[in-house]
Formats: C-alpha cells, structure tokens, sequence
C-alpha cells in the first residue's frame, strides 16, 4: 500500500466527492422552534440517567441558526459536499398530514446555502429522529410506519427534490434498531428481540419505499442509503470462533444489507432470526429489493466475537481492550484502518451494480483547547491511514467515488452526550465557539494546498 505521505487529493481522481458529515439532532438544537414538534431523541434525553453527562441537544450546536456560518467553513476548509439529515418532526409535527412550511423552508435555505457555495448538499432522510407522535403508535415496530415513511419522503423531495441529487434514505439502521429496540440504550429505549426484528423488516421495506419515492420526484437523482459495517474479529479460528462470529454477523450486517441485494434474510444462521418471518408478507421479499446507485459505507471499527454457549446464539460481541496490538479511540474502540477496507470489500461483493461512497468515518480523542489550538495529531494520523486504505481499495478497482469525515464539529453523541468529540472543529458549547482543529487544517492543506499548521 501506498504511504499516505505519498498520496494527494488527486490520487483520488477529479471526480471524488470530499465531504463532511452531521446529523439533525446532534447540530441543529432549536428543538422547539418554529412548529417543530418532539422526536424521540427529545422525549429520551429530557428522561433521567440516559445521557452519559445527562445532557440533551436542546440547542447542540445551534447550527439551525448558524448553518450559514457553519457551511462557510465547510467551504473553506476545502470539500465539496455536505452531508445533513432532516428532522421529520421539523416537516410534519404530527408525523403525517399536516406539513410544517417553516420546517420545509430550513432545509430549503440550507440546500440553498450549500449550492452557493459550490458544496454538493447529500440529503439524509432518516437520521433517528423519529416524530416522537409516531413512536406513540408503535414506531418502527408498527408496520403502517411504511406508508407514513412515504408520506415524509414525499413532502421532503417536493420541496428539495428540484436542487438536491443525493439521497440517503437511512442512517445505519443496525444502529438505531439495536440500540432503540433491542438494548433499549438508544431512543426511544424500548427492549426485545421481537421488536427488533419487526422494525429490521418495516425499515428494510422502507428502504426501498424511500428509494422509489426519490427517483419518482427527481430527475437524474443518485440514490443511495447508508450502513455501518462491523467485521467480525476473533482470538482463535476453531469451529467455535467462526461459528460465533457468523452468527453475530449476520445480526449486524447481514440482516441489513442481504435484503435489499434480493438475498433474503439470513435466517438459516440462527434460530434468533427466524422470527422475523412472522413480519413478513406475501411479495415482501421482491419488495424490499433495491437497486441502489450506492451504498454509503460506514466504518468505525471491528468486534471481538467470544463463543458463548448458548444454543442459537453461539457467540457475543466482546469488548477488546488489546492495547499492546491496536491504538484505541476515546470511545474505548480499536482503531484499525484496514477494517475500512474490509468493509468496502464486503459491500462491493453484494449483487447489483451500485458504487460505494464513505458516508462516514472519524474517530473520537481527548481533544483539549489550548491557546486557541487543538492538536489533534491522532485524529490526522487516523484519517492519513484511513485515506490510504481508501486509496488501496480504489486501485484494487472497487468503485469508491466518496468520502464524508464524521463530523464537520463536535456535536451531540447520542447516549455519550458531549463527551465524545468528533469533529475536524472544536466547540465551545458554552459560548458555540468554533476553532478549527489540526485535522481540520490538515485536511485544508490536502484538499487545497493552502492553511496547514505546522
Ligand atoms: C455513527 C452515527 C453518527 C455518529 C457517529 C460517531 O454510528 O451514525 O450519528 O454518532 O457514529
């Protein structure tokens, strides 16, 4: 593999899309203003004891009021696209019926704010804030989510669809179904296996409901949606490892992405899929098929699989502290750059003909604000070798045309609250101050040949 010192912007070819990457409810705080009625991210962090530091995003990083200036560095530190979700509850406060225009209007002055500044804007439509009204009725659990899906695609594409070319219908559905139905350690906190394999079928079907509502309102639209991989790790290859490393696999990635290739679901692998048949109806296999124009690929890190002996499970996913082989992010995860690589190798083998994007990729560390300056030499080192395995797949002839850093700033982490820092800029969220970052300079310099620090 090429070092990263030898590559530059244009090993990557004209064509690359160089992006940044956020989430409606992490930035854009304003959780109450101007019609927009609660997601279930809002009813969940206002309850106790959900939130590492017992925050909410009430006001993030205020970005609903200062995209404008947030989108100017975007700019200026060189890329070329901007990747954001809609708040469905900001465009229909009932979850269907009545639209919120001045919901609608927000997106449409930031799809605006984007265009002149020559940034690409690529338009999320399901980053899991979900109408907290809908969730009443069952949410993603409930199959009439699928129509009312629709209904929300439809509004946003009406509006947007004249301007914006690049869709993503989901945000990682492992994450938000695992997290929200499963383990109850994400919105709206609910708990089971039954519904988490229910709301994996109703998203799997509205993966495709969103793709068709998208190419039925824009023309030339590139649709894609978007995954976080997880490859599979063990200590040993006995039978043992590799059947539980199957197993949870297939819970985390295959699950996922297997449907909407025409695969089906993987439920041969474990009598813990297997009832994810009782969701299904006649014809539901043809209609979760899609025929994406790419999959957006999002890699963090891999998972330690440990046997367990327990029958139709076989095997859990291990926290790994292996600190002599692995650096570690400030998450407690192993960073290995050749899992990107994995990832993209996966999803290139799935049937169809779409093309890949990195939709996200980025790294947590203990960043500390000094003398106006974060010096974030690991997060650098942590994209150069990302790049580079971005770089190798792409001379190994996989078709990668994209990569979106995670994230333009620091924001809102879920269940870690503010403790966890992403962004290529840091923030004040006292003040909303924002200092760009030694990555964010680094990126600058790689994208433009101007402004790095020494
Ligand atoms: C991803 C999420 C994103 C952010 C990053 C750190 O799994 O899609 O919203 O939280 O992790």
């Amino acid at each position: 593999m090429a070092p990263m010192s030898e590559l530059t912007r244009d090993t990557f070819g004209a064509d690359f899309t160089w992006g940044v990457a956020h989430a409606s409810y992490q930035v854009e705080g304003a959780w109450a203003a101007d019609g927009k009625s609660r997601s279930i991210w809002d009813t969940f962090t206002h309850r106790k004891g959900k939130i590492r530091d017992g925050s909410n995003a009430d006001v993030a990083c205020d970005y609903y009021h200062r995209y404008r200036a947030d989108t100017d560095l975007v700019a200026e530190l060189g890329f070329n696209a901007q990747r954001f979700s809609v708040s469905w509850p900001r465009i229909l406060p009932d979850g269907v019926g009545r639209v919120n225009q001045a919901g609608l209007d927000f997106y449409s002055r930031l799809v605006d704010a984007n265009l002149e500044r020559g940034i690409e804007p690529w338009v999320t439509l399901y980053h899991w804030d979900l109408p907290q009204v809908l969730e009443d009725r069952g949410g993603w659990v409930n199959r009439d989510i699928v129509g009312w899906f629709g209904e929300y695609v439809a509004r946003v594409v009406e509006v947007l669809g004249d301007r914006v070319t690049n869709w993503m219908v989901f945000n990682e559905p492992c994450s938000f179904i695992h997290g929200g139905y499963l383990s109850g350690y994400h919105a709206p906190g609910r708990r089971g296996l039954l519904k988490a394999l229910a709301a994996t079928h109703h998203v799997n079907l509205c993966q495709s409901v969103g793709a068709e509502t998208i190419r039925a309102g824009v023309a030339n639209a590139n649709v894609g949606t978007t995954q976080i991989i997880t490859p599979m790790r063990t200590e040993a290859d006995t039978p043992a490892h590799r059947r539980a490393a199957a197993v949870i696999d297939a819970f985390t990635n295959r699950i996922f992405l297997e449907p909407n290739a025409g695969l089906g679901y993987p439920v041969d692998v474990s009598p813990f899929i297997r009832p994810v048949e009782r969701y299904m109806k006649n014809g539901d296999e043809q209609a979760m098929e899609v025929d994406w124009d790419f999959i957006g690929v999002q890699y963090y890190c891999r998972l330690l699989v440990k046997p367990v002996p327990i029958p139709g499970l076989w095997g859990v996913p291990w926290p790994s502290r292996d600190h002599r082989q692995f650096d570690v992010s400030g998450m407690g995860q192993e960073i290995q750059a050749d899992g990107l690589y994995e990832s993209l190798q996966r999803v290139n083998d799935l049937p169809g003909n779409h093309r890949l994007v990195v939709t996200e990729n980025g790294v947590t560390v203990p960043d500390r604000l000094v003398d106006g300056r974060v010096r974030d030499i690991r997060r650098v080192a942590f994209y150069q070798d990302h790049l580079a395995e971005v770089a190798r797949a792409r001379a190994d002839g996989m078709p990668v045309d994209g990569y979106f850093c995670w994230s333009l700033m620091d924001n809102f982490e879920w269940a870690e609250g503010y403790t966890a820092r992403f962004g290529l800029t840091y923030v004040d969220f006292d003040t909303q101050e924002r200092t760009v970052k030694d990555s964010g300079r680094w990126f600058q310099q790689f994208l433009t040949g101007k402004g790095a620090r020494s």
